[in-house]
């Protein structure tokens, strides 16, 4: 309750001109999601009582994007630097407590190692890390002692500073009421004509105040994005990190690399997913599910030993176990498959619910309609749900048989233990337990002989 109230400022202003984009440069997506979103969801994780986006290029793009959070937003324009930047968030700050900076353009920062950060900060703590190429970095300067003394920026460094190693990432968490005293005392007599933020750590050091430096466990949790090329990076650090985490909880991934969530994936035991597979929304696979290669799975929850085969595109999809579905089929939303359900090869479903047992196996279009159980559905199956300007349900009974190449045209029901004859077309109810066909008697005309071509002469 008493808990010292955190506030987190993100930066988010910078125009991102490498991205060649009309996006704002936070809005690009990491794993389906903005950069933005990523580093808002830290603050959100890390209980912060205030979160304020500091923004500037893109006009209202930004702000927009996240209505009904409870995040402010305050623009920067112009863009005087990192230290403007925090000025302009300050007014809108809780007093006392603590500030923690991030950058909107860092989405995989470690919560762990965030919270270290804000533990460390009785005085001044920052983010650093030792990098084999620091160039273009701020860097940490310490005394002969090992104390942080300032942060040069590369623009303002000698070349011995530019030596060091050690870099600032930029995030760094103070006391608020030490940055209120420290922000109107920047000043931008620097190479750049900037008010660096990175400045208030020689302030901090003249107010008695102690600095520190903590490291994050991966050196990627510290990187940004600039361009489209480290973009794609940090989506495979990130993929490949779930992918880990996925195999650490016993879910068999064919190859890690090859492996896209863009949302939610929960897995139960014994789950095997193929290369170049990709989970959108909330997806939940049971026990012993397979997934063949390529497949597409938005929102979609599937019981014990369901297996989709390759190729297949499920979205708004509940299924029960053991059912079969794919290569190549397609269901869309509403589509309720019950157990031991088979949907084959390109196979298209909407609003359709299918019974325990039913087969639709070949090319067949099932919308908005209601299979019972035990049906089988023959190949090239089509239900007419549209009359172009308003859809109607189809109903098929238990135990029915739907002859290949056959068209429903809804509204129509068959009923239970109906056998409906190849090549029909069905436009009104079929009967229960009797044949109904719809299609001219086969007639044979003895003597017809095939046209042949003239001879010119
Ligand atoms: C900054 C740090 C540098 C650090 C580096 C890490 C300063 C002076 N320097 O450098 O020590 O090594 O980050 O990447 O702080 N931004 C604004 N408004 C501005 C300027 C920047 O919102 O006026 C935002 C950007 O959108 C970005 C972040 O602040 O998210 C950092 O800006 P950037 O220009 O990349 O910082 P550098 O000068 O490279
Ligand atoms: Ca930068």
């Amino acid at each position: 309750m008493n808990k010292t109230p955190l506030n987190v400022v993100v930066l988010a202003a910078g125009k991102g001109t490498r991205m060649h984009s009309r996006l704002p440069k936070v809005m690009h997506a990491l794993a389906g999601v903005p950069l933005l979103g990523h580093v808002l969801s830290k603050a959100r994780q890390l209980q912060a009582d205030r979160v304020v986006v500091v923004y500037g290029f893109g006009g209202d793009a930004v702000p927009s994007a996240f209505t009904g959070t409870d995040v402010k937003f305050v623009l920067q324009e112009p863009q005087l630097g990192t230290g403007h930047a925090v000025q302009q968030a300050f007014a809108h700050l809780l007093p006392g407590g603590n500030t923690l900076v991030l950058y909107g353009d860092v989405p995989l920062t470690r919560v762990d190692t965030l919270k270290q950060l804000v533990a460390g900060s009785r005085g001044l703590a920052l983010l650093s890390t030792a990098l084999d190429d620091p160039a273009g970095y701020g860097r940490i300067v310490r005394n002969k002692a090992g104390a942080i003394v300032r942060i040069v920026e590369e623009k303002d460094a000698s070349a011995k500073e530019k030596q060091i190693r050690e870099i600032n990432t930029g995030i760094l968490c103070a006391p608020t009421a030490k940055l209120g005293e420290w922000l109107p005392r920047l000043e931008n007599h620097n190479a750049q004509k900037e008010y660096y933020l990175t400045d208030i750590v020689a302030l901090a050091i003249v107010s008695g105040t102690r600095v520190s430096a903590c490291q994050p466990a991966d050196n990627w949790e510290i990187l940004g994005v600039n361009s489209k090329d480290q973009l794609a990076s940090l989506e495979r650090v990130y993929q490949l990190e779930r992918a880990r985490q996925m195999m650490k909880e016993g879910v068999t991934l064919a190859d890690p690399w090859r492996f896209d969530v863009r949302g939610e994936l929960a897995c139960g035991r014994d789950v095997f997913i193929d290369v170049n597979c990709i989970f959108e929304g909330t997806v939940k696979l049971g026990d012993g599910v397979k997934v063949g290669a390529g497949c597409v799975l938005r929102n979609v929850e599937v019981g014990t030993d369901t297996e989709f085969l390759p190729y297949t595109h499920a979205d708004g999809v509940i299924a029960g176990n053991h059912c079969r579905v794919g290569p190549y089929a397609r269901m869309r939303p509403g589509t309720r498959l019950a157990d031991h359900v088979h949907v084959g090869n390109f196979v298209e479903t909407k609003a359709t619910e299918i019974g325990d047992g039913s087969k639709a196996n070949h090319l067949t279009y099932l919308g908005d309609t209601t299979v019972g159980r035990k049906v089988n559905i023959g190949a090239g199956t089509i239900v007419c749900n549209y009359d172009g300007a308003n859809k109607f349900r189809t109903v098929i009974e238990d135990d029915a048989f739907i002859g290949s190449d056959s068209q429903l045209v809804a509204p129509v029901t068959v009923g239970r233990g109906a056998t409906i004859g190849a090549g029909s077309t069905i436009t009104r109810d079929a009967p229960a337990n009797e044949l109904t066909v719809s299609r001219s008697r086969q007639t044979s005309v003895p003597g017809w002989k095939r046209p042949v071509k003239k001879e010119k002469k």
